[in-house]
């Protein structure tokens, strides 16, 4: 099992090729949730994410040679990089099916990449079977787990009275890190792991005690979208973990786009899951010192604007509404007319009249508005529908 002397022999190891990063009291996140929030900004980390502290330790616990890792994500990027400064040559297996911009970032780190199968667990098998490379695992490995350690080490140093730390968990490896960092320093500050609803496979893990297998669904939270908590990272979790929380894809959207509007950080769906958490739950947290773990920033900037949409719906700031009326000439203007006068702004307008669910003679205008916040719809809604018209919500 993983040690405080070994979090702490890596931290020496892997400090002179990463950053220390900072952490930042948030004010106005305090302010939203009631809880005393600090980020730690891993996603100021090389390579943008913690994930190169378990690569650098485990790669430079190899020493030479050649190494080779399966992922999609944030691990591939930090094995390339981990390798390349420390002299060594890295092959990624993705699958076929990985995102141009995953695949050029790694390419970029230095690292070849070979693309194999439909899916993740068909690349995984391919990459085990490699003759004359090291196989890097994301999370199931003493190594990569002491070096994850070392996000807490420094958080322990930089803040005292911290009641509740929350970790992002896919595989557990940072996870398992970072409970043994502080509980081991600090018993009492309370070690929360927080998984998307849509990959639960640790949450559950921990209520059976056995690693317990899930299918993912599709979530934002792509980086923590593992089936199987790590065998070696599940006994420390057990030991060490007070509660893993589920959090839901709306209040991760929401997440996203709250960093990104009052921390200016850009935090990719698995970094965001720990403020996910601390809004389902803000009864729990009121008035206790939180750290959120902000593990990366590695979001595909060909899915940023959908996010951002999402986020703005989730949290009421965009709606979307559709109304049925007489189709006469001047409906439009006098409904886009009731909106302004409510200083709605209007984003979109799709007008059909040819909806097979509809009376001849009747219209459909579908609105996208800005609003200030959820009861300014209802003002607006209140209007049109005193005026006559039939109004939808939609959701
Ligand atoms: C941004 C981010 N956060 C958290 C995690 C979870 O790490 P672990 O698999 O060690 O639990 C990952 C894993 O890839 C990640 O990319």
């Amino acid at each position: 099992m993983v040690t405080l002397a070994d979090i702490k022999a890596a931290r020496a190891l892997v400090m002179p090729f990463i950053h220390r990063t900072p952490l930042l009291r948030s004010g106005s996140l305090s302010g939203i949730t009631g809880a005393d929030v600090y980020i730690k900004a891993e996603i100021l980390q090389k390579t943008g994410s913690f994930k190169v502290r378990g690569a650098f330790n485990k790669i430079a616990s190899i020493g030479k040679g050649n190494v080779a890792a399966a992922s999609m994500g944030n691990h591939a990027q930090a094995v390339a990089f981990a390798a390349r400064r420390l002299g060594m040559h890295a092959l990624i297996v993705m699958p076929k099916t990985v995102s141009i911009v995953k695949e050029e970032a790694t390419r970029g780190y230095g690292a070849n990449v070979e693309l194999y199968g439909e899916n993740f667990q068909e690349a995984l098998d391919h990459a085990l079977t490699l003759d004359g490379y090291t196989f890097v695992h994301a999370y199931d490995d003493e190594q990569v787990i002491a070096g994850q350690g070392t996000v807490c080490l420094e958080i322990d140093d930089d803040l005292d009275g911290i009641d509740a730390v929350l970790v992002p968990v896919g595989g557990g490896g940072l996870i398992a890190g970072c409970a043994v960092a502080i509980k081991e320093a600090f018993p009492k500050t309370q070690v929360l792991g927080v998984q998307a609803q849509a990959a639960p496979s640790a949450f559950l893990s921990l209520k059976e005690g056995v690693p317990v297998s899930t299918q993912p669904l599709h979530t934002l939270a792509d980086g923590i979208a593992v089936g199987r908590v790590g065998e070696k990272t599940l006994p420390l979790i057990k030991k060490y973990v007070d509660e893993i929380l589920t959090v839901g894809e709306e209040t991760i959207a929401m997440s996203i786009l709250l960093f990104m509007e009052r921390s200016k950080f850009v935090v990719e769906g698995a970094g965001a899951v720990g403020l996910a958490a601390l809004i389902e739950n803000k009864e729990r947290f009121r008035g206790k010192r939180v750290v959120l773990i902000a593990s990366g920033g590695n979001i595909d900037l060909t899915l940023i604007d959908r996010m951002i949409y999402k986020g703005l719906l989730t949290s009421g700031r965009v709606v979307v509404f559709e109304v049925t009326a007489d189709d006469v000439p001047g409906r439009l203007e006098a409904l886009a007319g009731i909106i302004a006068s409510h200083r709605g702004n209007i984003l979109n307008v799709v007008h059909d009249r040819l909806l097979a669910d509809l009376p001849i003679g009747k219209t459909r205008v579908i609105f996208i508005v800005e609003t200030r916040r959820p009861a300014h719809l209802d003002e607006i809604v209140g209007e049109i529908e005193a005026r006559g018209y039939e109004v939808k919500k939609r959701v």
